[in-house]
């Protein structure tokens, strides 16, 4: 018997073809514990749900239950849940929560864009994601984090931070969090359009990483896009914005050296080229006007929250130093800047971008 003997045990327990010949840990995803098992018959991956960050994993499984069958049903490649042997979606046992997928063969995972067309076609991937799922009625999926994206409850939790101060130090962040309280009445666009109704609730994937589509080896085009752990009612705003955040910047989130961070304009749209594209037909005039907007509010939330972490205490974050979370909202506000100084430009872009 290998070392994963709880893994193969629970494995065990689901509808699988064929015996294991061999079942390791697998890829580079950070949340949940993955494992490739092969057996006489096909290739499995089994996972350990993450239950610290997902509290309640039948709903995840819910939701990813209800996507998945819908965008099947359109002819979209997508993950497959295999039930255990009980007729579960997924396992509880003494060392956590486990489910089985089919294996995805033949597909490459990229962890990030290596050039500007696998960001454009990330685009097009999250974009067809969306697009598919543009007549599901996301009412029905649980809303696994509460108020993930609500940015005017986001900052009022770093208001509360700012007035506790916890760590006592607000006092090396006063400039930063003016920057915040400064730009106040630009949070509620998104959230105040989804309970007026004039931006349509949808699904939004909410992870919308590079490593979390699986893409063609040959012509690196998306295939399926896969870890939906987090979808949840939302705005295919958030989706874009925040693909925008993490994708179009020039250097990594905690980045130091602010005279390195940079929003390429380019990358913004050749991501915006690929979505676009996708969710041509079923995009509204609104989220279009706010595809702009989307990707600076997406950015001041994270940094707000950054900040708020950091005056805190770090509760939430993990961090390798002291002032970890004060140098990445740093850089997220410094993305937002540029965001706004170039926002006529992004407009035009995604302007000619459906006029073409
Ligand atoms: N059904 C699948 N077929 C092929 N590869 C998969 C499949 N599911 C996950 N993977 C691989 O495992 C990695 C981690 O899985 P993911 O669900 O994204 O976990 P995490 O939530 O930890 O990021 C992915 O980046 C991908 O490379
Ligand atoms: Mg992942």
């Amino acid at each position: 018997m290998s070392i994963y003997t709880k893994e193969h045990n629970a494995f065990k327990n689901f509808n699988i073809e064929g015996e294991v010949l061999n079942l390791a840990p697998y890829g580079e995803g950070h949340i949940n514990s993955t494992f490739l098992v092969e057996t006489t018959k096909k290739k499995y991956i089994l996972q350990r749900i993450n239950t610290i960050v997902f509290k309640k994993p039948e709903n995840v499984m819910s939701n990813i239950i209800l996507v998945t069958e819908f965008v099947r049903n359109k002819g979209t490649l997508t993950l497959t849940v295999i039930k255990t042997n009980d007729g579960e979606s997924m396992l509880r046992t003494e060392d956590g929560c486990y489910r089985v997928y089919d294996f995805i063969d033949d597909s490459l995972t990229l962890q990030r864009a290596e050039t500007r067309e696998d960001f454009h076609n990330s685009g097009y991937s999250f974009g067809e994601f969306q697009n598919a799922l543009s007549d599901f009625d996301a009412s029905v999926l649980f809303e696994t984090i509460e108020r993930f994206h609500d940015t005017p409850n986001r900052y009022e939790n770093f208001l509360t931070a700012v007035k506790n101060n916890k760590s006592g130090r607000l006092d090396t962040c006063r400039e930063e969090v003016k920057f915040v309280t400064d730009r106040a009445d630009t949070y509620g666009e998104i959230v105040n359009g989804l309970n007026e109704k004039t931006i349509p609730l949808r699904v939004t994937h909410n992870d919308t990483k590079l490593n979390n589509i699986l893409m063609d080896p040959v012509t690196r085009k998306g295939k399926a896009v896969i870890d939906l752990d987090t979808v949840m009612p939302g705005s295919m705003l958030y989706d874009f914005g925040d693909s925008i955040r993490f994708g179009a910047s020039t250097a990594a989130e905690d980045e130091k050296d602010l005279s390195k961070v940079h929003f390429d304009i380019e990358l913004f749209k050749a991501y915006a080229d690929g979505f676009c594209s996708a969710v041509k037909d079923s995009i509204t005039s609104k989220e279009r006007e706010l595809l702009p907007y989307s990707a600076y509010l997406m950015t001041m939330e994270c940094g707000m929250r950054f900040l708020a972490d950091y005056i805190d205490g770090d509760t939430y974050f993990a961090t390798k130093y002291p002032e970890h979370n004060l140098v990445r909202c740093r850089t997220q506000f410094a993305l937002a800047y540029e965001m706004e100084q170039k926002m006529d430009e992004m407009k035009k872009i995604v302007d000619e971008i459906f006029l073409s």
